[in-house]
């Protein structure tokens, strides 16, 4: 088959083992570096499958210049970065990577919550730059996470991973969502609550699980924070652009909330000097909610797989 694929950043050679086989395989191979873009556009132009990444726009100008694309396979579950509508109005098959990195996603959600909230990475610097001269009773001293109430704005697969995981906690699930899930709330005993405000009101945390879509940009905005407990923790595990940042950077350096457990930004990746960095209340993470190794490896195979059904003319597994 003279078929071409294209993989704009380093996988594990074992998980495209399988398209080798059949198609030209060829693949960014710098793991420091994003593919250019100029380069992505001439290799899209030749594809008829490409695996991409969250931070590869795969918009209008790339989907005109490659007549023979076939399939796009994101290796995340949100799919912000691809016209899909567009692309299927082509032909082109748009999957992600829903399910296999759930569970991982809800871990790292919940281990920033206990970190922001405990000020593990405030206190781990603490010891390392030799401030530790004396124990105090307060030293250090965070929020209790067990027993609070916890508001998940999002309640799809990722938000009721963090829910179970809440309920093993002993927490109030309280959960805004498009639609109320009865069945979750049997099993949870999670509360749907429709408007964001009562939901920031009676949240110890919030946590920001919902996809970027044109209904949720900029969703969480200064009058969200505004109603947000002033001991309240904000954690963003979804996209950056859910959320007014500048809004939130106001709230967090006013006192309006405590702190912030931050996975995702409006810009990625951020540099030094943006104004979150400068702040202790702040726990940041550079986008690696689905990032297990065991994670990443299944995320991958799960791509190949997408593309190889595609090319062979069969459904896709997780097509969008
Ligand atoms: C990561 O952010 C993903 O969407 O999988
Ligand atoms: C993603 O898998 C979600 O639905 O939360």
């Amino acid at each position: 088959d003279t078929k071409r694929i294209f993989v704009t950043r380093k996988l594990p050679e074992e998980t495209l083992h399988l398209l080798r086989k059949t198609y030209t395989v060829e693949m960014w191979e710098e793991e420091e570096t994003p593919c250019p873009r100029e380069l992505l556009l001439e290799k899209a132009s030749q594809a008829s499958g490409l695996i991409t990444m969250l931070s590869d726009k795969i918009d209008q100008e790339l989907i005109k210049q490659s007549p023979h694309l076939q399939v796009v396979a994101n290796l995340a579950v949100g799919h912000d970065n691809i016209d899909v509508e567009y692309a299927k109005g082509k032909n082109i098959t748009v999957c992600n990577t829903p399910d296999v990195l759930t569970e991982t996603t809800a871990d790292l959600g919940f281990s920033l919550l206990m970190a922001t909230a405990r000020r593990i990475v405030e206190a781990d610097t603490y010891v390392r730059e030799d401030k530790w001269q004396n124990w105090g009773p307060f030293l250090m001293a965070g929020s209790d996470i067990h027993d609070k109430t916890l508001g998940i704005i999002g309640m799809g697969r990722i938000g009721s991973a963090v829910a179970r995981r809440a309920k093993g906690f002993n927490m109030e699930i309280l959960y805004h969502n498009r639609s109320q899930n009865e069945d979750l709330e049997q099993e949870l005993g999670a509360t749907f609550i429709s408007d964001l405000k009562t939901l920031a009101e009676r949240s110890d945390f919030v946590m920001c699980v919902v996809p970027l879509t044109p209904d949720t940009e900029g969703l969480l905005n200064s009058e969200f924070f505004s109603h947000m407990k002033s001991d309240g923790i904000f954690v963003n595990i979804s996209r950056g652009t859910v959320v007014d940042e500048p809004a939130l950077v106001e709230a967090l350096e006013s006192g309006q909330i405590k702190a912030a457990g931050l996975d995702v930004f409006a810009s990625e990746p951020i540099r030094a000097d943006h104004p979150l960095v400068k702040l202790d209340n702040v726990v940041l993470l550079p986008h690696i909610g689905s990032g297990s190794i065991e994670t990443r490896e299944r995320m991958a195979k799960l791509t190949a797989k997408n593309v190889a059904c595609v090319l062979a003319g069969e459904e896709a597994i997780t097509p969008l």
